[in-house]
């Protein structure tokens, strides 16, 4: 019989900064889920990938000066990195840039518009960049974007627009007949209540003012809508669209798409009456998961208060944070992260429960059977509870993953840790050490420890998977099937122990605050450090009146012959043209100063550089290291000769 699959899907992350650990939280919990199914027996599809297009990264790649593709890849490297550190183990990697994805969506939208769920028309409105997100003026909140409180721009344009009104009945029954649609309960009201019923609007999916995005096919001039090309990734992943579709056969539809509640209007609206539009079944549900939230609320980059996940890693190993996120947090409200408690997390559940009950497993078995694991032959009624508690315990852990109660079946596997270290207590081992004739006892008592411990890892080898190889080697376990926990007997008696190193050393927790606390004040102090020049002499404004300022359109610029810095320019003038030599050739290619309007200090001496007449002197602005220049340009069009003061 084929394998019963499992299709599981992250957000694509805009590849616009460094990931916080707000938004590793939501890859984390899809990778646990993701492997807690393949160890049960499923075969898995797990996607995740970056959302490359749209103006917010069109803006940011123009501000560095370089190309948004060569922008993105940096980010999307840096993202691939975290997420092996993480351990995360994504089946599938998307990008929007990739071509297949790119021809699948343009399809899509022609699809929508030669069957008229797409039509032409204008639009005007308002525009969250960051969120790339349309409002109508009602719709905003003071004046700002209704879900992030930022500013908006004003948009006016022609544009397409998706005919959602349409299919907005089918989706509110929809929704009303598969409660587990949309995940947590709460959310599906807030959907359906503050969106849905009162009227849906048609969605503007084009646009023209910028041009990174996915082209129009028939109408070059337009871009498609960042989340309808965001949102097809979830199928163009698979292979919808393309010649060769077998994954989209296999896994649609999706059984969870893992979303943070700011995107689950986008994840439950919109992809599916795209869905609906073009007859594909909608995915089994949408989770929408709460906040990360840090002292003093969300995360944001201008207050400071961003937590590095690469950071934690270094600092404390990926188990400890993927441990934190996925038990302290409860899964689809909002959690705190905060470094305090998450260390003392780490010493009380990690280093003392579970660290512990191993090393003083495998030490007892070196101390009193030369680390051979000895057979259970003296079984006690005493026993039962441990036993009957841990083959009970994977049931339980599925059926709480099945509700993806991430947390409660963590609490599960703990409590069968705690009990294997309270039966440790009630058989005291080392006072059955004492008496020869215990001894076939005591090495029952160990034997069912290290069967407990086996369990255990097994359960928690989808949440903590490399503290479960860990275990697995330091016990010489190599039955570790999820199958083999049906019974209490999958440890090996004659296998040797490897007593190893500690699994979690403890930490000193305000030690440790002290180090986190500098590095992150080292960190502040770098991205604020910026060398100020001090400022020169004060003059006055007749000084200044002498240097004469001009507004110059460049008209011609080519390289000087032999000088790898200089640009010779030709400009105008107002009636005159200039020759001016600029060294300025490592910032800007010849064509991309011509029809540039830029300014000129127009009376400064000429000079001869390099055998080229200059006659003036370019504006521009540098960093310290001449790492980064800009020219000063006028950003409209003014009468060439235009005075600048
Ligand atoms: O929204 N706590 O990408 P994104 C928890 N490209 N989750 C958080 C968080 C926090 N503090 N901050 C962010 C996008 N997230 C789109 C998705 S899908 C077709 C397109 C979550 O990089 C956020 O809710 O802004 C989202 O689920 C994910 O990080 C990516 O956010
Ligand atoms: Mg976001």
């Amino acid at each position: 019989m084929d394998k019963k699959t499992y299709y599981i899907t992250t957000p694509i992350y805009y590849p616009s900064a460094k990931l916080h650990i707000g938004n590793t939280y939501t890859t984390v919990a899809a990778d646990a889920l993701a492997r807690f199914k393949r160890l049960t027996g499923y075969d898995v599809m797990f996607l995740t990938g970056t959302d490359e297009h749209g103006q917010k990264i069109q803006r940011l790649a123009e501000a560095k000066g370089i190309t948004p593709i060569a922008y993105v890849d940096e980010i999307v490297a840096g993202i691939k990195d975290l997420w092996k550190m993480m351990n995360v183990s994504y089946d599938k990697f998307i990008r929007t840039t990739d071509d297949y994805h790119i021809k699948a969506v343009q399809d899509i939208f022609k699809r929508l518009y030669d069957q008229g769920d797409i039509y032409k028309d204008s639009y005007e409105g308002w525009y969250c960049t960051p969120c790339e997100s349309f409002w109508t003026e009602t719709q905003l909140v003071n004046g700002n974007c209704p879900d992030c409180g930022r500013p908006v721009e004003k948009a006016k344009e022609e544009a397409y627009f998706f005919k959602m009104s349409k299919y907005a009945d089918r989706l509110i029954e929809y929704i009303e007949n598969h409660p587990e649609f949309i995940q947590p309960e709460s959310r599906k009201n807030e959907m359906l209540n503050n969106f849905l019923k009162p009227g849906l609007q048609d969605l503007c999916v084009s646009r023209t003012s910028f041009n990174w995005g996915i082209p129009v096919t028939f109408d070059e001039k337009h871009v498609i809508y960042v989340w309808i090309d965001a949102l097809a990734n979830y199928i163009t992943a698979l292979g919808y669209g393309n010649e060769n579709n077998d994954l989209y056969n296999k896994y649609w539809p999706a059984d969870v798409h893992l979303v943070g509640k700011d995107i689950l209007r986008f994840h439950t609206i919109y992809w599916p009456i795209m869905l609906m539009a073009l007859d594909i079944p909608l995915p089994k549900q949408v989770f929408g998961h709460g906040w990360l939230l840090v002292d003093g609320g969300k995360m944001s980059k201008s207050k400071g208060n961003v937590v590095d996940p690469v950071v934690l890693v270094n600092h404390f190993g990926a188990d400890a944070v993927r441990y934190y996120l996925l038990r302290e947090i409860p899964f689809g409200a909002d959690g705190l992260f905060n470094n305090e408690i998450f260390i003392k997390k780490i010493n009380s559940d990690l280093a003392n429960d579970l660290g512990n009950l191993l090393s003083r497993t495998c030490a007892m078995i070196e101390k009193y059977f030369d680390g051979t694991i000895p057979a259970p032959t003296a079984k006690e009624s005493i026993d039962d509870e441990l036993i009957n508690l841990a083959l009970e315990t994977p049931k339980k852990v599925e059926e709480r993953i099945d509700n993806l109660r991430i947390p409660e079946a963590l609490d599960t596997i703990w409590e069968l840790i705690g009990r294997a270290n309270k039966y440790i207590d009630e058989t005291t081992p080392w006072i059955l050490a004492k008496e020869e004739s215990k001894k076939e006892r005591l090495g029952t008592v160990l034997y069912n420890l290290a069967e407990a411990i086996r369990f255990a890892s097994v359960c928690i080898s989808a949440f903590l998977p490399e503290t479960s190889e860990k275990i697995n080697r330091q016990l010489n376990a190599d039955v570790t099937t999820w199958n083999s926990l049906a019974s209490f007997d999958g440890t090996q008696a004659g296998n040797k122990v490897n007593k190893g190193e500690l699994l979690f050393p403890r930490i000193d927790v305000e030690e440790k605050i002290a180090e986190l606390n500098k590095l992150k004040e080292e960190q502040m102090a770098a991205v604020k450090k910026v060398e100020i020049q001090p400022i020169k002499d004060e003059i006055t404004i007749e000084d200044f009146e002498k240097v004469d300022l001009r507004v110059v359109k460049v008209i011609e610029c080519e390289p000087v012959k032999g000088a790898k810095k200089l640009l010779k320019l030709k400009v105008d003038l107002g009636g005159e043209e200039r020759q001016v030599v600029s060294g300025i050739a490592k910032y800007y290619k010849p064509e991309d100063l011509i029809g540039k309007y830029v300014v000129l200090v127009a009376n400064l001496k000429p000079v001869t550089l390099r055998g080229e007449l200059s006659q003036g002197m370019i504006l521009a602005a540098s960093t310290d290291d001449d790492s980064k220049l800009f020219t000063v340009s006028i950003p409209g069009e003014l009468p060439t000769g235009s005075i600048v003061r």
